[in-house]
C-alpha cells in the first residue's frame, strides 16, 4: 500500500498504563485521571487506560476501577485496559472499557515471569475472555511480547510470533500488537517478523509496540510504515517499562513519533503542542 494512499495513522497513546506501570512511586489516580484527560483533549482516538491486573503483580495500577470511573471521556476516543483473565474482564466491563488487550509472549520464559503460565495456558485463560469481549461487542487486542527477543531468552524465531499471533487472531482478536518489550529490534528484524506476521493476518489488523532502549523505535517504526502499518503504539515523554522485563526502557516517545510521521507525511489529528505539555506535566508530577 503507498503512502499516498493510507496517509493516517493511528497512534494509540500507552503512556498511562504502560508508561506508568514501572514508576516505583505510587501516584495518585487523580494524577492519572488528569494525564488521560490531557491525551484525549490532544486529540488522540485511542488511549490505553490501565490494567486490571493483580494488584500483588503491579502495585502502580491497582487504582484501576478508580481511574476508569473518574476519566472525562470524549466521545470517539477508545479507551482500553488490559485484562489477563475473566477476573480482569469482568472489572473492565463494570468499569466501561471500550476495548481491552489480551497480553500474550512468544517467549516461554517472559510468560512465566508476566503472567505465571506458560504460552499454551495463557491461550487457554484468553480465549474465554476473547469470546466474551466479543459477545459484548468490545474490541480485542492480542499482543505478542518479546516478538524482537527477550530479556530472559535472548533470541526469537519470527516463526513463533506468527504462530501465537496466527492463535490470538483465530480466537476472535480484532487487531495484534507486536511488541518490542526490551527495546533490541533492529529494522531488519522488525521487517522479518513483521512480514512473518503479515502471512497470517491483514496489516490493517497490526500494530506495532516498541520501547526505545537502545534508540531503534523510530527507525523500526519505520520500517513498518515501509510495510504498510499504520498503528503504532507510543508514550508521551517517553516513558515506559515492564515489571516483568528487565533492562528495559520507555516506550517510544509519541513526541518524537508525531515529529517522524510529519516529516513523512501522515496525518495524525493529534496536535504535538498539547502532547508536549501532558508529557511535561506528568514528569512533573513524578518529580513532585
Ligand atoms: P496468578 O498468581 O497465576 O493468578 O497470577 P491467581 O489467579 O493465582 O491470582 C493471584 C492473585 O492475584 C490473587 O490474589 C488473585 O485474587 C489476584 P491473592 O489471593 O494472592 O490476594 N488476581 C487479580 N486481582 C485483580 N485483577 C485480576 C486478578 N487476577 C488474579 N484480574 C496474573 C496471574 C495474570 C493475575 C498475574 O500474574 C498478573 O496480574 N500479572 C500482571 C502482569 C502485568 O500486568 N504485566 C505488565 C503488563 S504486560 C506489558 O507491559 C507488555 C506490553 O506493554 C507489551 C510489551 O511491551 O511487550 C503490553
Ligand atoms: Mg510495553
Amino acid at each position: 500500500m503507498s503512502e499516498s494512499a493510507a496517509p493516517f495513522v493511528t497512534l494509540v497513546e500507552v503512556s498511562p498504563r504502560d508508561g506508568l506501570q514501572n514508576e516505583p512511586r505510587i501516584l495518585a489516580a487523580a494524577v492519572k485521571v488528569g494525564l488521560v484527560d490531557r491525551l484525549s483533549a490532544a486529540g488522540f482516538r485511542a488511549i490505553e487506560v490501565t490494567s486490571f491486573v493483580s494488584p500483588k503483580a503491579v502495585p502502580q495500577m491497582a487504582d484501576a476501577a478508580e481511574v476508569m470511573a473518574a476519566i472525562h471521556r470524549v466521545p470517539g476516543v477508545r479507551y482500553s485496559v488490559l485484562t489477563p483473565n475473566l477476573r480482569g474482564f469482568e472489572a473492565a466491563v463494570a468499569a466501561r472499557a471500550d476495548a481491552i488487550c489480551v497480553f500474550g509472549s512468544a517467549s516461554e520464559t517472559f510468560s512465566q515471569r508476566n503472567i505465571n503460565c506458560s504460552i499454551a495456558e495463557s491461550l487457554e485463560r484468553f480465549r474465554p475472555v476473547v469470546a466474551a469481549a466479543r459477545a459484548r461487542g468490545i474490541a480485542v487486542r492480542g499482543t505478542v511480547s518479546c516478538a524482537l527477543g527477550c530479556p530472559y531468552e535472548g533470541e526469537i524465531a519470527p516463526a513463533v510470533v506468527a504462530r501465537v499471533a496466527g492463535e490470538l487472531l483465530a480466537m476472535g482478536c480484532d487487531e495484534l500488537s507486536i511488541a518490542d518489550t526490551i527495546g533490541i529490534g533492529t529494522p531488519d528484524a522488525t521487517r522479518r517478523v513483521m512480514e512473518a506476521v503479515l502471512a497470517v493476518t491483514d496489516v490493517a489488523r497490526l500494530n506495532g509496540h516498541f520501547h526505545d532502549t537502545y534508540g531503534r523505535a523510530l527507525a523500526n517504526i519505520d520500517a513498518c510504515l515501509d510495510l504498510g502499518l499504520r498503528s503504532f503504539d507510543a508514550s508521551a515523554a517517553g516513558l515506559g517499562g515492564c515489571p516483568f522485563a528487565p533492562g528495559a526502557t520507555g516506550n517510544v516517545a509519541t513526541e518524537l513519533v508525531l515529529e517522524r510521521l510529519a516529516a513523512r507525511g501522515f496525518t495524525t489529528g493529534i496536535d504535538l503542542a498539547a502532547v508536549r505539555e501532558a508529557g511535561r506535566w506528568i514528569r512533573e508530577r513524578l518529580a513532585d
